[in-house]
């Protein structure tokens, strides 16, 4: 399949960067930092962009067969109170491109607990993370009401550790958490279910929550 990656110089990224090549798939990586990627392969394009100007991806994602987007951002200051728009600015501006490009499958990662018990969410909002999961799950709303165009699927992970694929099965689930399931998971899993989606096409128009049940 020819895959277009955004996020792909972050930890989770670069799984499904590196998952994806060995399963002989063509990546094209948008990133704005090339120089952090850290596979290389004749498979692998890698261009410059910003990625909340849908005019300057459209043209990449021409003939593409899915985008994925593991982008996030991981510096929050915790004296910074203003609303958090990351999420879903970049969607906006990949929507737009993949309107205009005709492209119509989308994975991207959110997180568990994005909706939260009203009591849970006053208190969260007061810390970074609070709003992090505030505007992801105004991402996961956009996408459910606004987008039955595009083929998304939003993949919700528990915590994430840097570590390689366990092989464990991964569970998922239409709720918040997946019950039974440990706090955490390795990215290499989520890079594989990010690929388990794209390839067989499943989850579609879904959020999912996905976890494992133990740590080897
Ligand atoms: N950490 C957790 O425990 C956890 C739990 C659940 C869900 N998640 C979510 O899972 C996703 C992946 O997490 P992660 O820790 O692997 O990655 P991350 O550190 O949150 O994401 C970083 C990626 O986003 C890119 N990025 C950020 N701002 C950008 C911008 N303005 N323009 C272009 N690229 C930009 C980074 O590029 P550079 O390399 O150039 O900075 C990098 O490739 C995120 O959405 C995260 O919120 C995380």
């Amino acid at each position: 399949m020819k895959l277009i990656i955004f996020g792909a110089t972050g930890p989770t990224g670069q799984f499904v960067v590196k998952q994806a090549l060995g399963k002989g798939h063509h990546v094209k990586a948008l990133v704005r930092n090339p120089d952090s990627l850290t596979s290389s392969n004749a498979r692998l394009s890698v261009s410059k962009v910003n990625i909340f100007r849908s005019e300057e991806l459209h043209p990449h994602l021409n003939g593409s067969d899915a985008i994925i987007s593991c982008l996030g951002t991981r510096k929050l200051s915790l004296f910074d109170r203003s609303k958090i728009t990351f999420y879903t600015d970049s969607l906006q501006s990949i929507l737009d491109s993949m309107r205009m490009s005709g492209t119509k499958r989308l994975v991207c990662l959110s997180s568990w607990g994005t909706k939260r018990p009203p009591v849970l969410e006053k208190t969260m909002r007061l810390f970074p993370v609070g709003r992090l999961l505030d505007n992801m799950l105004e991402m996961e709303v956009y996408l459910e009401d606004h987008c039955c165009d595009i083929d998304y699927t939003v993949i919700k992970p528990a915590g994430l550790l840097d570590k390689a694929p366990s092989g464990l099965p991964i569970l998922t689930s239409h709720q918040e958490r997946v019950q039974g399931c440990k706090m955490v998971l390795s990215r290499g899993d989520v890079a594989r279910f990010v690929l388990q989606c794209v390839e067989q096409g499943t989850w579609v128009k879904s959020r999912v929550s996905i976890g494992v049940k133990t740590w080897t």
